[in-house]
């Protein structure tokens, strides 16, 4: 971990590299995602799930800041809008050796709301400038903030003009912008990321009218030739569902996005290097469940895809020695497969 400057200079440490990036996604990207996601791409910024001020400060610290060294280059997602608490986060996150810490404005769910968290902040460009201010202040790494286009009564490109003006004069110089507006009454989490139309030309305009700041996007994206097509113009991709969903797919993100040749692993050997992990998981009184659920999507699109998956959600629970069904299931991968995994390249 990194040791905290005695000096305490402000927000001098260097930014990380955010051409690619994983989006912040509850009870997905925890640490052993992040962990199986780290074998896939080498370089990609990776995020915590959302986690509260309150849950920072008041929780185990072990389960909200803890992390495997492998995972990074790192951030840790906060959700919250008091200052005094959020500059105490930000200054633990960076003790624990974060590359950066990020506000959460975008999550539209109604418990949050009710806690001024999340999208309903957009109504409130200067508390959330005060909360960028307090955690720069407080805090040596950079400092970010992930929000939407908009909300409903708060839709406007002069309003959204507004928020990332304010949000920038306190501070901040990174904006990842979910290219739809969040309605916050009357529909769910899941359907406000599906059904407010995606709009990425408000987020290219954005570029165009702050070219200062860094700017990047993120809402359905699930096709790399058309994330390199936007990082023409914009400063980076944030992907979430499809990172899950097909894994496997950022195996050229290293190439594509940091010009990185280094040879990737394949699918086969992302699956035996995460045997050590789920082994020393269970050693510590872990289950293998909690690992390898976020596997699920390794093989999509391959054969054997189907049986992998099953074997991992259903059969897994029917075991009492689930690293034996793991080490069957790696030999049955490899007859499945039978040579097609081998050349190193995503389907
Ligand atoms: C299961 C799930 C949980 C999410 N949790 C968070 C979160 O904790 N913080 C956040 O800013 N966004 C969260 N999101 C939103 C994603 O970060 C992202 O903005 C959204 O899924 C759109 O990107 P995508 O189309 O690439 O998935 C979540 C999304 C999903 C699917």
């Amino acid at each position: 971990m990194q040791q905290k400057q005695q000096t305490s200079p402000k927000n001098t440490r260097p930014e990380p590299n955010r051409r690619f990036s994983i989006a912040p996604m509850m009870d997905w990207t925890d640490r052993h995602y992040r962990f199986f996601a780290r074998l896939i791409t080498r370089r990609a910024l990776l995020y915590t799930e959302m986690v509260t001020t309150g849950a920072v400060l008041h929780g185990d610290h072990a389960r909200f800041l803890g992390y495997s060294p492998e995972e990074q280059p790192l951030a840790l997602q906060l959700g919250g809008s008091n200052a005094a608490e959020l500059a105490q986060c930000a200054a633990l996150a960076e003790t624990a050796g974060f590359a950066e810490v990020n506000l959460n404005v975008g999550c539209p769910s109604d418990r949050v709301q009710n806690n001024l968290i999340g999208a309903c902040l957009m109504a409130h460009p200067e508390l959330v400038a005060d909360g960028v201010k307090a955690m720069r202040d407080a805090c040596a790494i950079p400092v970010t903030v992930k929000h939407r286009i908009g909300i409903n009564g708060r839709d406007s490109y002069a309003q959204l003009c507004d928020f990332v003006g304010q949000v920038h004069q306190a501070g901040c110089t990174t904006f990842a912008v979910h290219a739809r507006i969040a309605i916050l009454e009357g529909l769910s989490p899941k359907e406000n990321r599906d059904i407010p139309p995606l709009k990425y030309e408000v987020v290219h305009q954005l570029k165009r009218d702050f070219p200062q700041l860094e700017i990047l996007l993120n809402g359905g994206l699930t096709d790399l030739d058309a994330m390199q097509q936007h990082v023409q113009q914009l400063d980076g991709v944030m992907v979430g569902r499809e990172a899950y969903h097909n894994p496997y797919f950022m195996a050229d993100v290293d190439r594509r996005f940091y010009a990185d040749e280094t040879p990737v692993l394949s699918r086969l050997e992302v699956m035996a290097q995460m045997r050590p992990y789920i082994a020393r998981h269970i050693e510590q009184g872990g289950v293998m469940h909690h690992v390898t659920r976020h596997m699920l999507g390794l093989f999509q699109g391959l054969p054997g895809a189907r049986h992998f998956r099953r074997q991992l959600s259903t059969a897994i629970h029917q075991t009492d020695q689930p690293l034996a069904l793991y080490d069957q299931l790696l030999q049955d991968m490899e007859q499945r497969l039978q040579g097609r995994d081998c050349e190193r390249q995503p389907a």
